[in-house]
């Protein structure tokens, strides 16, 4: 039985995460990586298991100990993420390519395709890695990052903060919308997004930093964390349990409904049917409706169970953005 999410921290102060009992070490032939820097850091120092396959227990455990994520946030995340890209029998998720080491796999069409995965928890318009569409979703893109930096230089003085996440999202946005005919930016996408560009400013800047210094990445640690999945020496994490910080600051910055490419490049059509930022009620039922019971149209025995397990995590989850005329969904029955 999959066990119910991992509480808060009991110490949630900020603290030597960079420390003895975790030392960064590269990769060993098999162990796997993918699209989130984030998860990449914590695996090669060992917070999670180094080889990239754990559990959604692992993950919140890890993510709150090593960088102080807060326990909804990395719930949220977790569970998502999950249900479409992990398997559900034997609870064991892949931060990066599709494995064996998951288990065997549930009958089509359900994917578990790890978080390389592209259109389920992954997606386009990436900050350092390129579009499915492009040939490489997961690894670090030098390009990209050569663009980061000089946002960050224009819009942050040299550092990574919320002005710059805004004007990068933007930007990454428009360069998807001319250059990727399949550009797809509903739902799911259209919220993580947003999550994904405050994190480098909440949760890579060392915990030490306050006033007018939170926030702001310096870009030698960013590349730390984005291309060397490694804390940059002596990192204490963030000092209070952080999520998406900002994140209506970066979305307000430049508004963008939900929506995609159709029929080629640069015919961006808004498609709010799936839901998305500011809409989060909608987004969560045709989550489950739509993208779960697609992947998992008729799912019996454990298989069916642990669906209804994680998908209650989720629903727990999300409840306080979801607000009080959101009821929780049930495609498979309620027991
Ligand atoms: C992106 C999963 C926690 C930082 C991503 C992506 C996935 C993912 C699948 C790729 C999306 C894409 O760019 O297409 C998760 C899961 C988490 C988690 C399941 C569990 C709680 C974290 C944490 C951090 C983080 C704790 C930071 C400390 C980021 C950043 C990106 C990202 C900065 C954007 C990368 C980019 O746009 O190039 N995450 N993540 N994530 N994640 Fe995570
Ligand atoms: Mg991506």
């Amino acid at each position: 039985l999959p066990p119910p999410p991992p509480g808060p921290l009991s110490f949630s102060g900020t603290k030597l995460v960079d420390d003895p009992a975790h030392p960064w070490r590269p990769l060993r032939n098999g162990d796997l990586r993918g699209p989130c820097p984030g998860l990449n850091t914590l695996a090669s120092h060992g917070y999670l298991p180094r080889d990239g396959v754990a559990s959604p227990a692992q993950f919140i455990t890890a993510v709150q100990e090593g960088f102080n994520m807060d326990n909804p946030t990395a719930r949220v995340a977790t569970y998502l993420t999950h249900l479409v890209d992990g398997n559900l029998v034997t609870d064991l998720l892949s931060i990066g390519a599709k494995t064996r080491r998951t288990g065997p796999d549930p009958p089509p069409p359900a994917i578990v395709g790890g978080m390389n995965n592209h259109g389920t928890f992954e997606g386009d318009a990436s900050l350092s890695r390129g579009d499915a569409f492009d040939g490489d979703n997961h690894n670090f893109n030098q390009t990209l990052w050569d663009q980061l930096v000089d946002y960050s230089n224009q819009y942050g003085g040299g550092f990574y903060n919320l002005t710059v996440a805004g004007e990068l999202r933007w930007q990454r946005t428009q360069q998807s919308i001319a250059t990727n005919p399949e550009f797809d930016f509903r739902g799911l996408r259209h919220f993580t997004v947003v999550g994904q560009a405050s994190f480098p400013a909440g949760l890579f800047t060392d915990g030490r930093k306050t006033g007018a210094d939170k926030h702001q990445l310096d870009l030698v640690s960013g590349l730390s964390f984005f291309k060397h999945m490694r804390f940059p020496a002596g990192f204490f994490r963030a000092s209070e349990p952080t999520g998406g910080v900002g994140s209506d600051v970066i979305f307000g910055a430049h508004p963008v409904l939900p929506g995609r490419n159709v029929g080629g490049v640069n015919n961006y059509v808004v498609d709010t049917s799936l839901g998305g930022f500011g809409d989060f009620c909608k987004f969560y039922t045709e989550f489950v409706n739509i993208t779960i019971k697609g992947l998992y149209p008729n799912p019996t025995g454990v298989l069916r169970r642990n669906l209804n397990l994680n998908l209650g995590f989720v629903y727990d989850a999300l409840a306080p953005r979801l607000g009080a005329n959101c009821p929780q969904v049930f495609p498979y029955g309620t027991n």
